[in-house]
């Protein structure tokens, strides 16, 4: 879809990170939006700061009433909706066997029912509008397992998944819907800063894990790798204009960091020698 003046987008966890950058490119191309998110404090700074064509609706994306009312409230104050951008997201960690039910709910709930939730109230409004895009914003995590990460990892994964299956549907009855599943790498945003810190603490910082020493010393390769992706952390402006560009191409699955995917070929290598597949000729 070809973004234009005048059009409307939607755009959750648009109050830090990766969504301010979005909603700022937008801004900057004339697109009318509408910014969500539960911090609602730095939301209504960031949305006044945008200027007049943009507003502000305070939005848990884990209800599904809430989601409803930012759509009415999109609707009613822009009159069209054209693009929707599905990024709110949190973050938990841990041993697997460790994480808190209340935080395996918190990120299933606001990463995978948050996408839930947008996909079943926009995606009929885009639908009978006949045109328009939405956007998944997954995660690299979610197509190559880290450890400690369980929560996470497996909430992104689940947002590649629908946004395959929901392209696939609306291929055979609103083809000219759009769908991406963004799978970004490091992007430089509080939510990636918090994972660096824990590899690499700030000098004179208490170092905090779950963990006991003799894990954290078997995992130092892992911790060398994070601190090391932190020097390829792309700027949040970046990061926006990438997730556009995909929008105006049409693209199903974008990622922010091309070379760091390699290692879900090398997973999807590795499940398939498991099961014993030939491989492709080539
Ligand atoms: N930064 C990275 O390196 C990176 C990498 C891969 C994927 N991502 C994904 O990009 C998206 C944006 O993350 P970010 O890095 O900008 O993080 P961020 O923490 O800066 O921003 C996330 C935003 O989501 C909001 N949010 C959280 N729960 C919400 C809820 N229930 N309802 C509405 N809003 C809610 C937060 O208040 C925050 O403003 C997330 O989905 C994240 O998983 C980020």
């Amino acid at each position: 879809m070809k973004l234009e003046a005048g059009q409307v987008a939607v755009v959750t966890g648009a109050a830090n990170g990766i969504g301010v950058a979005l909603a700022a490119a937008l801004a900057g191309r004339g697109v009318r939006v509408a910014m969500a998110d539960v911090d609602t404090a730095a939301l209504t700074k960031t949305a006044s700061d945008l200027g007049d064509q943009v507003i502000a609706v305070p939005t848990d994306v884990a209800d599904i009433d809430q989601v409803r009312a930012l759509a009415d409230r999109a609707l009613a104050e822009f009159g069209r909706l054209d693009l929707v951008v599905n990024n709110a997201g949190t973050s938990a960690g841990g041993p697997s066997w460790e994480v808190a039910p209340a935080d395996w709910d918190r990120v299933w709930s606001v990463n995978v029912g948050g996408v839930v939730n947008g996909i079943r109230v926009f995606v009929p409004h885009l639908i009978a509008a006949g045109r328009g895009h939405i956007v998944n914003v997954a995660s690299l995590a979610g197509l190559t397992v880290g450890l400690f990460g369980a929560p996470y990892a497996a909430s992104k994964a689940a947002i590649i998944s629908i946004s395959e299956s929901l392209r696939g549907e609306l291929d055979l009855v609103a083809p000219e819907v759009g769908v991406s599943a963004i799978c970004p790498g490091p992007v430089d945003t509080r939510m990636f800063r918090g994972l660096a810190e824990l590899a690499a603490p700030p000098e004179g910082a208490a170092a905090e894990s779950p963990l006991p020493a003799e894990v954290m010393a078997k995992l130092a390769p892992m911790m060398e790798a994070i601190t090391e992706m932190a020097e390829e952390a792309l700027p949040t402006a970046r990061a926006a204009e990438i997730i556009l560009d995909a929008v105006e191409s049409g693209k199903l699955y974008e990622t922010t960091h091309p070379t760091m995917a390699v290692a879900a070929r090398e997973r999807i290598d590795t499940i398939l020698e498991s099961f014993g597949t030939p491989a492709r000729a080539s």
